[in-house]
Parts: structure tokens; C-alpha cells; sequence
């Protein structure tokens, strides 16, 4: 049976910084405030011209070059998302039509924070079945257009970026050894967008009354990510047969550092095994563990051998914890440039536009 390895990571967000003195004018908060409740010093917040997918790509392109991938090597792409670019078309489309993978399956999966875990440990399983070879995992977020910037209890706390991983099939052992996933719909209502979907379609009263921004009980989401984080990361590392002391690193999903420091506490372990990056970009909802992760990486703390745990919740509510070995690229024959396959893909996608559309002048029409 193949395993299925992390060899690409890439990450994305966008330049303009919201600092929390930039807040502050926005909603009555304090830098301290933000600071001592939530670890959070600033976030970045998307252009107007940058979507999930354009993050989302750039993302995968970086990871495409650290696996030393073809975008047409792709079997399969997930695309985990809070703030899709449609309910439909699936983002992971999008991505796939403007990468150029065109022999890849693409698909959105949602389970807002935790949806990073859950895509993993679907890719993952897939390549363990054999069925594929080489997967891409997207988490892409551009939450500030779904925040009511006066309401101070939700705008504080999010932020966008993207990142991504690529997962490969190979005989060496390794790679994502055990993952648990979670989920309780009885609390759905406590962190959710109301409306936009079949229970609430948009009309002027889902407007006015603001039912297309985040809602969140945050006492209630608080408590239960401090019941079941460190839950989720030890049950994970039972499955693989391991204990806190075979791990080099927990990467948990950044939402608030009080958080993580409970975690850390339940699993008795110190906070320097924990990734935190919570204070420059906030909460990225299902970026947040792969753009934690990719600094990691950049900064050499991940090296190959090492046993990393990987742990989240959200909406849902959902909550999970995947573990691996951290392994990085396959060896590579020959060096491939991802990134020169966008002009290809552009082309591409123009030409297959307009051959739908002489096809539909020439097809006749049925009677
Ligand atoms: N600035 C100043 N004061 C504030 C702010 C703010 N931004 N927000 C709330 N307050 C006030 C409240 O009004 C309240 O005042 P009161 O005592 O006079 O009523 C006081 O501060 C305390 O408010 P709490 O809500 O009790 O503050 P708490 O310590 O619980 O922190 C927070 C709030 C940061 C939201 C915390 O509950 C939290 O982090 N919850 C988890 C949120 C989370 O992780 N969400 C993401 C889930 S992942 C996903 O799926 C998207």
C-alpha cells in the first residue's frame, strides 16, 4: 500500500496589513484588548482583485515548485474554503481551469477551520488506496468580505491568506500516518453565515439585518475549542501509535492564542513545540495550518524524520487532528517550472470558452 507524503507547501496572502490601531477606528477596541484576549496583532485583507481562487492559485504554484510538480501531474485537487467564491462552481474548479491541471478532479469540501485536516486526511486517503498519485490541497480564505466591520466581537479575529499542500503516493514509509475527524451538528448555530444558502436565500430583509456577515457565539466556540483541541491532537497520536514525547511539532489551527495555550496545557507539553503565527495574520480559517506550516518550513524549525501533529476545529461544529512525518520533496530526475504552465492554462481556458460557444451556434437545435 503507497503512502501518502507532504511534498509541496505554498502560501499566499495578501499585502495590505489591518493592524489592530487601524481597528480601533473602525470599532470601539483597543490594541490591548485584541492583544491580551486573542494573541492578535494584525491580518491581511485581500485587494479588491484578489479572490480565493487568484490566493488559492499562487498558493498551489509554490507548492507545485517545492514538490517539483507539473500542474498536469495532478490527479486531484480539494479545495477546502469558509468563504468560497461561489456556493457553485466549486473553487477547487476554478483553481484547477487557472493551474492548468487538467487531468485532476476537483472538488470543494467544507468544514470551515478543520476543513485543512479534512481534506488532508481525504487526499490522503486516496493516495493510500492506490487510486491516485499526486494530490493538491487548497485552503484559501478571503473572510473580510463576509465581516460586519462595526460588529468588534467577529472583525477583530479574522483575516486572509491561502495555502496549500501537495501530497504524493510512494513506497517509502512516512508521510500522514492517522487522522481523526469530528463533528457535532447540534452546535451549527454557534458559529455560522446565516444566509446566502436554501434556509435563507438573499433578499433585502437577509441584508438589512445582516445575515450575510459571520455570526459567532464566541464564549461558546471558545469553550468548546478548549474542550476538544487537545482531545483531538491525543486520540490522533494513539491511532499512530505515538505519545506527546515522539513529537517534534503541534500545529494547531491559529484562531486565538488562549486557545492554544489550553492545548498545550492538556497535552502537558511546552508551548515551543507549538507553531504560532496567530499574531500576524489572525485567523485564516482553513489557511491557517497550511500557512503556519509553510513558515515553519521557510524557517527550517520542520525537518524531514520529524512528527508533526496537526489539529483544528470550526463551524460545524467540526474538530480534528491529523499526524505525519514530515518528509518534504521526492527525489526529481529533472527540474519542472509549474509557474510557466498559467500562460498555457490561460490560453487554454480562452479557447475552450470559445469552443463551447461555436459549438452551441453549430449544434442544431433539437425540435
Ligand atoms: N474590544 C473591546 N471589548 C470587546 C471586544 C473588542 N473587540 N469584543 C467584546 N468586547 C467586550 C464585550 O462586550 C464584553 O464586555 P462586557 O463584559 O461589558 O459585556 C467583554 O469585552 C468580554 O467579552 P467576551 O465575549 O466575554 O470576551 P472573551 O474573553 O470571551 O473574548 C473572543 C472574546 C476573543 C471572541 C473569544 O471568546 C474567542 O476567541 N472565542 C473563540 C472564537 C473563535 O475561535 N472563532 C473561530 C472559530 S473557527 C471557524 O470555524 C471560523
Amino acid at each position: 500500500m503507497p503512502y501518502a507524503h507532504i511534498t509541496g507547501w505554498g502560501m499566499s496572502v495578501p499585502e495590505p496589513v489591518l493592524t489592530n490601531d487601524d481597528l480601533a477606528k473602525l470599532v470601539d477596541t483597543t490594541d490591548e484588548w485584541i492583544r491580551n484576549r486573542t494573541g492578535i496583532r494584525e491580518r491581511r485583507i485581500a485587494r479588491e482583485n484578489e479572490f480565493p481562487s487568484t490566493l488559492g492559485v499562487k498558493a498551489s504554484i509554490k507548492a507545485l515548485q517545492v514538490a517539483n510538480l507539473r500542474p498536469t501531474d495532478l490527479d486531484l485537487i480539494i479545495c477546502t474554503s469558509s468563504s468560497p467564491e461561489y456556493i457553485f462552481p466549486a473553487t477547487a474548479c476554478l483553481i484547477q481551469d487557472q493551474l492548468g491541471a487538467t487531468k485532476a478532479g476537483a472538488f470543494d469540501l467544507l468544514a470551515a477551520c478543520t476543513g485543512f485536516i479534512f481534506a488532508m486526511n481525504m487526499a490522503a486517503q486516496s493516495i493510500r488506496s492506490g487510486s491516485i498519485k499526486n494530490a493538491l490541497v487548497v485552503g484559501t480564505e478571503v473572510l473580510s468580505r463576509f465581516m460586519n466591520w462595526k460588529d468588534r466581537s467577529t472583525c477583530i479575529l479574522f483575516g486572509d491568506g491561502a495555502g496549500a499542500f501537495v501530497l504524493q503516493a510512494s513506497g517509502q514509509p512516512g508521510g500522514v500516518l492517522s487522522a481523526v475527524m469530528h463533528s457535532d451538528g447540534s452546535g451549527a448555530d454557534t458559529l455560522s453565515l446565516p444566509a446566502g444558502g436554501a434556509r435563507l436565500p438573499a433578499s433585502e430583509a437577509t441584508v438589512h439585518d445582516g445575515k450575510h456577515f459571520v455570526h459567532m457565539d464566541g464564549k461558546e466556540v471558545f469553550r468548546f475549542a478548549t474542550r476538544v483541541m487537545g482531545h483531538a491532537a491525543r486520540e490522533a497520536l494513539e491511532c499512530a501509535n505515538l505519545t506527546t514525547d515522539d513529537i517534534q511539532w503541534i500545529i494547531p489551527h491559529q484562531a486565538n492564542y488562549r486557545i492554544i495555550e489550553t492545548a498545550a496545557r492538556y497535552l502537558k507539553m511546552p508551548m515551543d513545540k507549538f507553531v504560532i503565527n496567530v499574531d500576524r495574520y489572525g485567523n485564516t480559517s482553513t489557511a491557517s495550518i497550511p500557512i503556519a506550516t509553510v513558515e515553519a518550513a521557510q524557517k527550517g524549525q520542520l525537518k524531514p524524520g520529524d512528527k508533526v501533529v496537526f489539529v483544528g476545529f470550526g463551524a460545524g461544529l467540526t474538530w480534528g487532528a491529523l499526524t505525519a512525518e514530515w518528509t518534504g520533496p521526492l527525489p526529481v530526475k529533472h527540474v519542472v517550472h509549474p509557474e510557466k504552465y498559467r500562460r498555457a492554462a490561460r490560453i487554454r481556458s480562452f479557447l475552450r470558452r470559445v469552443g463551447r460557444i461555436i459549438e452551441g451556434i453549430l449544434s442544431p437545435r433539437e425540435l
